[in-house]
């Protein structure tokens, strides 16, 4: 059956206009000479979206390309177009499994915890193109391009709703406009859906954070939103160290159960609501036991190691951290190009306060260890000095222990300075591009062992870009959290 078919098979007139508005189609309305037939509604619906999808692949793809390539874009064209009308339709699956949809699905951290507890995507949606070919390479679905494309009133029956809305809004690395910025208002989009759909379950995910910004303010509306639409809402704080996996990541999870299930479950306990919140699942014990190196892969392409002088100016502070004594506290972050600066009394009032305050700091350690100290950065000032970050220290692992070096630890270049962490948990993956360094190693980490701290199979296939990996793990959810938490609830609401 082609699209045009399967489109006139599955759809009401009504439902084929909505489609058609939906992409922007004109000339459909009363006005323009009365409703057009559903033959006529499809064939323009179909052009309409030709069209959109020829625009997007122009944009991809250079003009003098070669004839192949051109049959390819035309093959990739008509599958994008049966995709795209055909996501947007309603299809029973005739099947019993649990079905989700997968909204801000990224690379599909849910869409495994999900697969993983035998329940079934009917539809997942990201706006970023990378994401989007990674997971259906993986999975086998093309997602929907933008949350907004999608008409509530016009889409496939679900049982799941799951999404990791974006976070930038709300994160420590974004700059926390929480829903003054537009991203921050995409939440409401799944609203949108959830109240007309009235999915069984929702399952949604979030930096920490979001429960503090605006003071509060934006978790309440969520809160409210969620009750409003016919919710109840349990929060889980959580993070893979906390379950034998070691990465530090803290991240909150919204399980939201429709009304009628949860008071068919559940007691009906007031106290227990008082808040808006409910605490009636118990989340599962089970504990991966993993460490760093049960994660690390052998035999590592030598591209991964840090470069030269990255490699020279580690060694660098390295020789220096093996004079101090030991137990000494080196904290806050060592300013070692401002200490030896001579800075005029105009150009040091000028300075950032933070930066006068941690120089003030630092004097009584580097005075202490004056000797030591000005030979070594005379011998390596003109490394020092190269970027801003090689003179900044940010030593976050305790005080100075026996046999310490830098290499003991993990290592990430941020703009802050050389930040190093200890070695028990691997800091928190960011979507940023700062891929951390395992010390002990002395290279980076590579995108499987990334992959590896989501919790993600080894049969998961990453994109060939290594820097799209480490961005796209460092916004992914972390699949055995998310497994862990919707186990529990299938557990509590006698699902599986
Ligand atoms: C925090 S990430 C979610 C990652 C996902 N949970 C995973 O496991 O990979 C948020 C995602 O929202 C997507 N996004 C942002 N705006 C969107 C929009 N308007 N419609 C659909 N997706 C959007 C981003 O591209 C990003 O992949």
């Amino acid at each position: 059956m082609d699209t045009k078919d399967k489109l006139l098979k599955n759809n009401s007139k009504t439902q084929l206009i909505n489609i058609g508005r939906q992409h922007g189609v004109t000339g459909m309305s009363k006005k323009n000479g009365g409703y057009k037939n559903k033959n006529e509604i499809a064939d323009l619906i179909i052009q309409q979206v030709k069209q959109e999808v020829k625009q997007e692949v122009k944009q991809h793809v250079k003009k003098e390309v070669k004839q192949e390539v051109k049959q390819e874009v035309k093959k990739e064209v008509k599958q994008e177009v049966n995709n795209k009308v055909i996501n947007n339709v309603n299809h029973n699956t005739g099947d019993t499994k649990l079905t989700f949809i997968d909204l801000f699905c990224g690379v599909g951290g849910f869409h495994q915890a999900l697969t993983d507890l035998g329940c079934k995507c009917v539809l997942a949606c990201d706006i970023d193109k990378k994401c989007c070919e990674v997971y259906e390479n993986n999975y086998g679905i093309k997602p929907i391009k933008d949350i907004k494309h999608i008409d509530e009133k016009n889409m496939v029956d679900f049982d799941i709703l799951c999404g990791g809305f974006p976070c930038q809004p709300f994160s420590n690395g974004g700059n926390k406009k929480s829903f003054d910025d537009n991203r921050g208002l995409l939440f409401d989009e799944i609203m949108r859906i959830a109240k007309h759909k009235k999915p069984k379950f929702l399952f949604l995910e979030n930096v920490k954070h979001i429960l503090k910004v605006s003071d509060g303010k934006v978790f309440e509306y969520i809160k409210k939103r969620i009750n409003d639409i016919g919710y109840k809402l349990q929060i889980f704080k959580m993070s893979p160290h906390n379950y034998g996996i070691p990465q530090q990541r803290e991240r909150i999870f919204f399980v939201c159960v429709r009304n009628d299930i949860y008071e068919k479950f559940n007691d009906n306990d007031d106290a227990d609501d008082a808040d808006g919140l409910t605490s009636k699942i118990k989340l599962c014990v089970e504990n991966k036991n993993l460490t760093m190196e049960d994660l690390v892969e052998k035999n590592v392409d030598s591209k991964y190691n840090i470069e030269p002088t990255l490699k020279n100016v580690l060694d660098a502070w390295d020789e220096l951290i093996k004079q101090f004594d030991v137990g000494e506290k080196i904290s806050p972050t060592i300013l070692i190009n401002d200490y030896f600066k001579n800075y005029t009394d105009e150009e040091y009032n000028q300075l950032a306060s933070w930066r006068k305050d941690y120089m003030t700091k630092n004097k009584p350690l580097l005075k202490k260890y004056d000797k030591i100290i000005k030979p070594w950065y005379k011998k390596h000032k003109e490394l020092l000095t190269k970027r801003e970050i090689y003179g900044k220290l940010e030593w976050q692992t305790g005080v100075i222990k026996k046999n310490d070096s830098i290499y003991n630890y993990f290592i990430q270049m941020r703009q802050s300075g050389i930040r190093v962490k200890k070695n028990k948990y691997f800091p928190t993956l960011v979507a940023m591009v700062q891929t951390p360094i395992y010390g002990k190693y002395k290279r980076y980490i590579t995108p499987r062992e990334c992959a590896r701290l989501q919790s993600f199979p080894d049969t998961f296939k990453l994109h060939e870009n290594d820097r799209v990996v480490y961005k796209q793990m460092g916004n992914s959810v972390n699949v055995f959290n998310t497994y862990t938490v919707i186990k529990s609830t299938f557990k509590h609401y006698d699902i599986c």
